[in-house]
């Protein structure tokens, strides 16, 4: 039956970890999937996420959840992304859903543009996290791609990125990256932001924002949301897909968001009377997720409620809310001090490259510039693991293999 079919070629993330795993070497170093690890390589479980857990075992049963996930966790969700005091979320016009982590909530996004928008596009920065090219090649929506990533400056291409978006046919769909971009560690900044949302008012298109490493980019969650506030504060009606999985370390859980912010007549015609229009922008948010819900069914039916259950008991109680707080701000710090260690460590082995941009890049990335032929050599002579991009996650570095990785590094580029 299925002699026809040949072997997929290797995930270039989940496969360098395959390779990785593979290799018997003892001192092998893995920087390729973004996963945190502690000064010591090992994986690390958080600390609120252990009482967590202590907490809800005795409460637990093995119930189905709602198709779209529980209704707890979503609405903590939401208060992360659009703030706790957020209109939005009072006004309830916030369909939202619980989705399989940040790949699971594009993925939905992915289906329900083809389904309710059959002939749009999606314009994906160049580079992106590689399965978002996968996510959408599923759902059968075509991607076009805009300028994003300077190589020369090692940091954002700001006026392309503006000529794309201001070339790009009025009401066009954009996918952006909340923070920490995956793979270049490049954001824009606060005011960069501000004249994209401008842009995008200009041009009427809409944007999904991915923000999987909220918490990762400055140790502050309120902070790496400034993104989507700034679009909100503009009224666009924005889409956001939120993960647990690096800054609640929640990673095989798979515990995650897809919301959507729907329409306010209210802007468009300040006379109507508020509360009805607050009504009427319920109900819009009410259908939005119940089709939300009837693409979830047929895929997966439910969400998995043993994650959604940790994360809304942190949330949900402030004691152990700061204590994440201070864990995802200890997490980002380590990274942001193996930043400095890796470049320190290369600038004293002489090399005469310019290495800056591993200071500057944020969230659990390097994007090194590293060509692939130099990091199969890394692969090869050092059994040094990464993606052929030339990205070392940051989060695999530690006090103990920085000078090897450094070393190597600086051979492979001579
Ligand atoms: C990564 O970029 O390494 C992570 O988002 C893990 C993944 O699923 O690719």
């Amino acid at each position: 039956w299925w002699r026809h079919v040949e072997a997929a070629p290797k995930d270039p993330i989940l496969g360098v970890t395959e390779a990785f795993l593979a290799d018997p070497t003892p001192h092998k170093v893995n920087v390729g999937v973004g996963a945190y690890r502690d000064d010591n390589g090992k994986p690390v479980v958080l600390e609120c996420v252990r009482e967590a857990e202590r907490r809800v075992a005795g409460n637990l049963n093995m119930e189905y959840l709602p198709m779209g996930g529980s209704v707890h966790m979503v609405e903590e969700t939401l208060k992360l992304a659009y703030g706790v005091n957020s209109d939005l979320i009072k006004d309830k016009r916030i369909a939202a859903v619980q989705a399989l982590s940040g790949t699971g909530a594009c993925r939905l996004f992915a289906d329900f543009q083809k389904r309710f928008s059959p002939d749009s596009q999606i314009y994906i920065p160049v580079p992106t996290w590689s399965n978002h090219h996968n996510i959408w090649r599923d759902a059968h929506v075509p991607q076009k791609t805009f300028h994003y990533y300077h190589p020369e400056s090692r940091g954002l291409d700001f006026a392309s990125m503006m000529d794309d978006i201001k070339n790009a046919p009025s009401g066009s769909f954009f996918l952006l990256h909340a923070c920490a971009h995956n793979p270049t560690g490049v954001d824009p900044t606060e005011e960069q932001w501000r004249e994209i949302s401008h842009q995008f008012k200009v041009k009427g298109h809409y944007a999904l924002f991915d923000m999987a490493y909220q918490g990762f980019a400055s140790g502050d969650p309120e902070k790496d949301a400034k993104s989507i506030r700034i679009f909100l504060e503009d009224g666009h009606l924005i889409g956001c897909a939120q993960s647990y999985a690096k800054n609640m370390g929640l990673y095989g859980q798979r515990v995650g968001c897809l919301s959507r912010v729907t329409s306010s007549r209210v802007v468009l015609d300040q006379l109507l009377n508020v509360l009805s229009m607050v009504c009427e922008d319920e109900k819009q948010a009410v259908i939005v997720k119940s089709q939300l819900q009837q693409l979830a069914r047929p895929m997966y039916s439910n969400p998995p409620v043993h994650g959604a259950l940790i994360v809304s008991t942190i949330l949900g109680d402030p004691d152990l809310k700061n204590l994440w707080l201070k864990e995802v701000k200890g997490m980002a710090d380590r990274i942001i001090g193996m930043r400095t260690a890796l470049r320190e460590n290369l600038e004293k082995l002489g090399s005469p490259l310019p290495w800056e941009h591993i200071t500057k890049q944020i969230g659990m990335f390097c994007y090194s510039g590293m060509t692939p032929e130099q990091v199969d050599r890394l692969t090869k002579e050092y059994h040094i693991y990464m993606t052929r991009n030339g990205r070392i996650s940051m989060a695999g570095v530690t006090t103990g293999n920085v000078g090897y990785l450094a070393k190597a590094i600086h051979e492979v580029t001579k």
